[in-house]
């Protein structure tokens, strides 16, 4: 499912943009109103023990497609959202499904990888002492370069303020790894099946092109990066680390007899964490 990388950084950053542009209507129409399950059982659990909102707070959203999350923020008792995506397309379909929220979110369209340009935009929207919160669900493996952004967000956040960013498990759920089921007898007789993740990058890991859902008509480009490569970017921009989860399905007793190589059967191998980042 993945192809090398074979583009330039530019041309890389600016080709993933317009694919992000192209897959969007698609993405869209698979994730539904309420997000795929994915984002359902993974995703939005994870992201919300760690937001733990309580009430009031002036909320960044990074790369927030469509603004399912962003409306959720609010539901959950956020005073306000600013929300942006370097994808127009997106960011035109957050705006169409902002009914009953116009006072609460804006959604702009602006790029994670241009420091200056979200300061510049941000600040003015950040309020007296900056955003109490910032957020980026499943996205930061697709940010071309992340060290601007935690830049930005630490001259746009609240001092003691938080980043809670979801992301594709570095360790597990790659572009290019893969999943299996594998069978063996034991002496007494017994059959066991189990699921397993074939890795051979994680250290060093080359931006490649995936699929997100299946069915997608392009592939879009992946810039996979280990974990210590995500935290020393983050304490270089002054953040510590004070949460962090690893999630993965929970799957009813007695099914293992029909284990199949989807993430719902890898009950032990989580395909998502999620990192809450502090500003020191
Ligand atoms: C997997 S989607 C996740 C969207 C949304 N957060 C959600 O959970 O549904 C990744 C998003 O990252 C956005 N993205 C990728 N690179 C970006 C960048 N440099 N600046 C802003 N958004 C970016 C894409 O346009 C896309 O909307």
């Amino acid at each position: 499912m993945f192809q090398p990388a074979t583009t330039t950084e530019p041309d890389r950053h600016a080709e993933s943009r317009d694919i992000w542009n192209l897959n969007a209507h698609f993405w869209i129409e698979h994730f539904g109103a309420e997000g795929n399950d994915f984002h359902r059982v993974l995703v939005a659990p994870a992201a919300e023990r760690l937001l733990a909102l309580k009430g009031g707070e002036h909320v960044l959203e990074v790369s927030c497609g469509s603004g399912l999350f962003a409306r959720r923020i609010i539901d959950l008792g956020a005073e306000s959202v600013v929300a942006f995506d370097y994808s127009k397309v997106f960011v035109d379909e957050a705006r169409k499904r902002n009914e009953g929220y116009e006072d609460k979110i804006e959604f702009l369209v602006l790029d994670a990888t241009d420091e200056q340009a979200m300061v510049r935009e941000l600040m003015p929207r950040s309020g007296k002492k900056g955003f109490d919160k910032a957020l980026s669900n499943m996205a930061i493996m697709d940010i071309s370069d992340i060290t601007p952004l935690f830049r930005a967000l630490r001259t746009l956040l609240n001092p003691g303020a938080q980043f809670i960013a979801t992301l594709m498990h570095p360790a597990f759920n790659h572009p290019d790894s893969v999943r299996g089921v594998e069978q063996f007898d034991l002496p007494n007789g017994e059959t066991v099946k189990r699921t397993y993740i074939k890795a051979h990058e994680y250290l060093g890991a080359r931006p490649v092109k995936g699929i997100g859902i299946p069915g997608q008509a392009h592939a879009h480009w992946y810039f996979p990066r280990s974990l210590h490569d995500i935290f020393n970017i983050a304490f270089g921009a002054g953040f510590v680390v004070d949460g962090f989860e690893e999630a993965a399905w929970n799957r009813e007793e007695g099914e293992e007899k029909n284990l199949t190589p989807s993430w719902k059967d890898m009950t032990k191998l989580p395909p998502v964490v999620a990192i809450r980042f502090r500003v020191l």
